[in-house]
């Protein structure tokens, strides 16, 4: 079954059972709070709330574009996707669980439509002690009933059934909305666990032996503002069932290979010739990034997966209408196209077979989605032209260079520091001309560089910044020492809680903390505005009243970076960091120090915003109201 014909087939089936098909909204939403559709549910939210009757009724499905920016560090795995489509079936006070839960069950297993194993399948209930609301047992019921229907028996004695608590099984919008808790359903791969994620497997473990492939929310609740920084959950006069299954991720699953870049959408749209008589054999022997199994070339690698992703994201970006620019979703859009660059590069890909890579997802998408048709020649344009302009960055750093035969590893530093120019680019183009760029040279200079920039900020940092390295603290310090740490503690909540409000695109580009109060700047395209600021400030707040721990653990840089922690700046940094998480909150690389538990930080507030230099704006902000004497 292709991609194209299970995302059929589940809108097939749901036809039968009474729902009207509606097309995917526009991934760029009416709702100018967010960037991006994020899940099939959000072109939705005002029915779901009972604000708006839908004029196609109260039964409906649909197959929902989707962009998610959070894991693109992720991306090149098995599994992680930015642009995934999101089928889904809804019930606007319509019918509930066992319906959900029955017709769930039938079109994965029935022969008639997936004709899925009902032994891979294991399913997660939402039961939460802290919470006032009740274990889902009306589910439970439903479950054993739909696996006896196939003669097995499911229980959560046995396993098949398994209850987790409101970090898992609850879904709801980072903001106020509908939301309730979920049950949903895995697929086993039959992979050996890896001891990485712990020490036992269990139906939710990270490690990629289960696969969640559809999630069914029951939504009968709505998150509101408490009008203390917090939220509360009331009842919603209508229920509702809202629920997702990746396209990508269920094709993986019915096709039976093992990562979504071996579906048939990305083989047919990313050939190439088998590895074998590849030009590229030779890079994937110098290179150190792993190499897949793939009888595709350009999926092989994970610079070749970055570019498939990258790319079928940029086309339905261009398609929605974005150019690439310095602002919101254009300015996501020309990461995209840019890092997408980078990975071409490395592979030696051309502008040519990029555009063939452009026709092929377009010829593959132009049926369901007649936007790509339309927009070709654009799409193509678009892509040259950012390509174009990135390549006057690249070829600015390259022309120091004219005429020279040997690059030093201290030029290369140079180039890496003034222009941001990837090390890895340079060692590949410069090996073009005949020279090897000495890396090792390039790293020494680079520790160098940190030293200073050590010394640097110890002296900014004043002498907490010193007393925090050497440890040797005055009684009469102490208090502010205490003031400086919460203060950076809610540095890491207010990065996490920006990121939430304004989108991905923000970044840390400078910190700096006194005993008074802590500055952060960081990448912002304008102004914020007053909402914007307020709904920070609740974030950071209500993040400090769920009294998260504040976790400190040490990794390799690589895997820091796959559980996707912020980095300052990624060079700086050893080959071993420290990762703090505030619970599922913030993950950030950081030498501390940082309270031990967030409700330690006192009360947030945001004094000031405003602009820092291009592109860059600073927040002012300060933990607890200053004590009047
Ligand atoms: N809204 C739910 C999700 O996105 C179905 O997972």
């Amino acid at each position: 079954m292709t991609l194209n014909e299970v995302r059929q087939k589940f809108l097939d089936f749901f036809r039968e059972k009474g729902h009207a098909i509606i097309p995917s909204a526009s991934l760029i939403p009416d709702d100018k709070t967010v960037l991006f559709v994020t899940a099939g549910m959000q072109p939705l939210v005002p029915y779901l709330m009972g604000e708006k009757k839908h004029s196609q009724g109260t039964r409906l499905a649909d197959s929902q574009k989707c962009l998610r920016t959070d894991d693109i560090l992720e991306v090149g795995d098995n599994r992680h996707l930015t642009f995934f489509e999101m089928l889904g079936n809804w019930s606007l006070g319509d019918y509930f669980k066992k319906e959900a839960i029955e017709w769930s069950f039938e079109l994965l297993t029935s022969k008639k439509w997936f004709g899925i194993d009902p032994k891979k399948l294991y399913v997660t209930v939402f039961e939460d002690k802290g919470m006032d609301i009740p274990r889902d047992d009306e589910s439970i019921g439903h479950w054993v009933r739909a696996f006896k229907s196939a003669g097995m028996e499911a229980s959560v004695a046995n396993g098949r059934i398994a209850t987790y608590p409101k970090k898992k099984n609850w879904w709801e919008l980072a903001g106020a909305g509908p939301c309730g808790p979920d049950t949903e359903i895995f697929y086993d791969t039959g992979k050996e666990h890896d001891t990485a994620f712990g020490k036992q497997c269990h139906v939710n473990c990270e490690c990629g032996r289960f696969v969640e492939i559809w999630n069914n929310v029951f939504m009968e609740y709505e998150k509101k503002p408490d009008g203390k920084g917090g939220y509360a959950y009331t009842p919603l006069a209508q229920k509702n069932v809202d629920t997702g299954m990746g396209l990508e991720r269920i094709a993986m699953v019915l096709q039976g290979v093992a990562t979504v870049f071996d579906t048939d959408v990305f083989k047919t749209s990313f050939p190439g010739v088998p590895l074998e008589s590849s030009v590229l054999r030779s890079f994937s022997q110098l290179t150190p990034e792993p190499v897949f199994e793939s009888d595709s070339v350009v999926l092989t690698t994970r610079s070749g997966r970055i570019i498939a992703d990258h790319l079928r994201a940029s086309v339905f970006l261009l398609a929605a209408g974005i150019k690439p620019s310095n602002k919101d979703a254009g300015y996501i859009l020309r990461r995209l196209i840019r890092r997408l660059g980078v990975h071409m590069k490395k592979l030696s890909i051309s502008q040519k077979q990029l555009n063939n890579f452009v026709s092929n997802l377009i010829h593959y998408y132009g049926n369901y989605y007649s936007e790509l048709n339309r927009h070709q020649s654009i799409i193509i344009a678009e892509l040259k032209s950012e390509f174009d302009s990135f390549n006057v960055v690249l070829e600015k750093g390259l022309k120091e260079f004219e005429g020279r035969w040997e690059i030093s590893g201290k030029e290369a530093f140079y180039l890496y520091q003034s222009q941001g120019f990837p090390f890895e680019i340079l060692q590949d183009l410069a090996k073009e001309k005949g020279n090897i760029i000495n890396e090792q040279e390039f790293q020494e200079e680079y520790k160098k560089h940190q030293e200073i920039s050590r010394v640097g900020s110890e002296k900014k940092f004043g002498r907490h910044g010193l007393m925090l390295q050497t440890g040797e603290l005055k009684a009469a310090d102490e208090e502010e020492l205490k003031k400086v740490t919460r203060l950076h503690t809610a540095t890491h909540l207010l990065q996490a809680a920006l990121r939430k409000v304004l989108g991905d695109h923000v970044h840390q580009k400078g910190s700096d903390i006194t005993a008074e109060r802590l500055r952060f700047d960081f990448s912002h395209p304008q102004k914020m505005t007053d909402e914007e600021k307020k709904k920070t400030e609740d974030i950071v707040n209500e993040q400090i009243q769920k009294e998260l721990p504040m976790v400190c653990r040490e990794m390799p840089i690589d895997e820091a970076e796959k559980v996707g922690a912020l980095m300052f700046q990624k060079e700086k940094y050893g080959k071993t960091v420290k990762v703090y998480s505030a619970g599922d909150f913030s993950k950030e690389l950081c030498g501390g120090p940082h309270v031990s538990n967030t409700k330690e930080v006192g009360t947030f507030k945001i004094l000031k915003e405003e602009a820092s230099s291009a592109g860059v704006r600073r927040i002012r902000a300060t933990v607890d109201p200053v004590r009047s004497s």
